[in-house]
């Protein structure tokens, strides 16, 4: 088939990039989609089963740092844009395995950048589109929103990569011409989220009747997007975000993580027809994570008014269908939550 244009995806079995696969792969007939993932703990290829057999799609097992695959990868498929989601994504796990960041957020970032650069050797209608997050700007005191030029400041191991990656994306712009876009956003939610992260395991938990860990205080607040919301704003920027440029996603939607915590046990409550207050029993307040970052908000006007981006859901509603969607894929859970889970949720939450 003649395809009008050839897209890698990595870490398109991911949570997000399962998402951004499925919105391309039925949107655009007419492209190519590659999906190239390692398949990590975090990567699963049940989150795609509704698309495999589509004609427009392939699915490659591979590494982004194995810079032989990649130009294979390349030359094969005649790849003119890549969007680049692949990376370990857990700031709790940076903290204990800092490495592996540094391999494949930064390493493997910089191999794709290098293997693009060669294989275009003229740089019209191709594009590197970098996905990356708001906690490359670090953390904020009560008031302000992050925008697209606030400095950098990373504080984690986890954003330390992101941010290297993304000053490595910029870099390649400026120096070599390579036609980059690059996206900063806000903490997601929405169906195959790893349970690792604060709703998807706070659902698992309550499912479970097991503890609610929430660390320090409660009081961290993060800036909640629906996941399709995320994809969306994924392929505006892709097919209009201008050359060189940076956009903040968001869903200026700020939560203490105690009160979203609560709002997840009462719906819970409902939907399991359990007595009111069952669940808020759960939450467990645990040592607090290192260097915790006490709050991320994102300003999207940039988006909003030069791409016309802007979240459609209310976030009740969002919360309502995404456990919804965990109450009705029970064996997603159970598949995603044995095995080295166990291990990882033991060491973690009992040390
Ligand atoms: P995820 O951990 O769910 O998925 C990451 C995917 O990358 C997995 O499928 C994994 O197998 C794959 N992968 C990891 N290392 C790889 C390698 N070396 N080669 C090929 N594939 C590899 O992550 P996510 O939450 O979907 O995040 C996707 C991207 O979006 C990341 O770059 C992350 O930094 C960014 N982001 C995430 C959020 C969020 O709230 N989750 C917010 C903003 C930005
Ligand atoms: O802001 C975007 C970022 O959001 C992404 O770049 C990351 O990939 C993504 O993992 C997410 O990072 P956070 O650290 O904000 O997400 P997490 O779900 O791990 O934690 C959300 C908040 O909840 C944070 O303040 C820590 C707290 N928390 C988390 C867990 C896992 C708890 O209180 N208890 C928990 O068990």
């Amino acid at each position: 088939m003649n395809f009008e244009r050839k897209i890698l995806i990595t870490g398109g079995a991911g949570f997000i990039g399962s998402h951004v696969v499925r919105r391309f792969v039925q949107n655009y007939p007419q492209y190519l989609i590659v999906n190239l993932d390692k398949l990590t703990y975090a990567g699963n290829l049940e989150n795609l089963r509704d698309v495999e057999g589509a004609p427009n799609y392939q699915f490659i097992k591979g590494d982004i740092c194995d810079a032989a695959t990649m130009d294979q990868v390349f030359s094969e498929h005649q790849i003119d844009g890549v969007i680049h989601l692949a990376a370990e994504s857990h700031v709790d796990r940076s903290i204990t395995n800092p490495m592996a960041f540094v391999e494949t957020n930064v390493i493997g970032t910089v191999t794709l950048l290098n293997v693009a650069k060669s294989h275009w050797s003229d740089f019209k209608g191709k594009r590197f589109y970098h996905v990356s997050t708001d906690e490359v700007y670090g953390s904020l005191g009560d008031t302000g929103l992050f925008t697209e030029t606030t400095p950098y400041d990373p504080k984690s191991p986890y954003s330390a990569s992101k941010a290297a990656s993304d000053h490595f994306v910029r870099a390649y712009q400026n120096t070599y011409g390579l036609p980059t876009v690059i996206s900063n956003c806000s903490n997601n939610y929405g169906s195959y989220h790893f349970p690792e992260k604060l709703i998807p395991l706070t659902i698992n938990n309550i499912r479970n009747n097991k503890q609610i860990p929430v660390y320090g205080k409660g009081e961290n607040i993060r800036d909640w997007l629906f996941v399709e919301d995320h994809a969306r704003a994924i392929d505006v920027i892709f097919h209009k975000g201008a050359e060189g440029d940076t956009y903040n996603i968001g869903g200026f939607n700020e939560w203490k993580n105690i009160d979203l915590v609560n709002l997840l046990c009462d719906i819970l409550d409902k939907k399991l027809d359990r007595e009111e207050g069952t669940s808020r029993k759960l939450i467990t307040y645990v040592k607090d994570r290192a260097g915790h970052d006490m709050r991320y908000a994102i300003d999207a006007t940039k988006l909003k008014n030069e791409l016309g981006w802007e979240p459609s859901l209310q976030f009740e509603e969002g919360l309502e269908k995404t456990v919804d969607w965990y109450l009705s894929n029970e064996k997603w859970l159970e598949d995603v939550t044995s095995g080295d889970y166990q291990n990882y949720y033991k060491e973690h939450y009992q040390s």
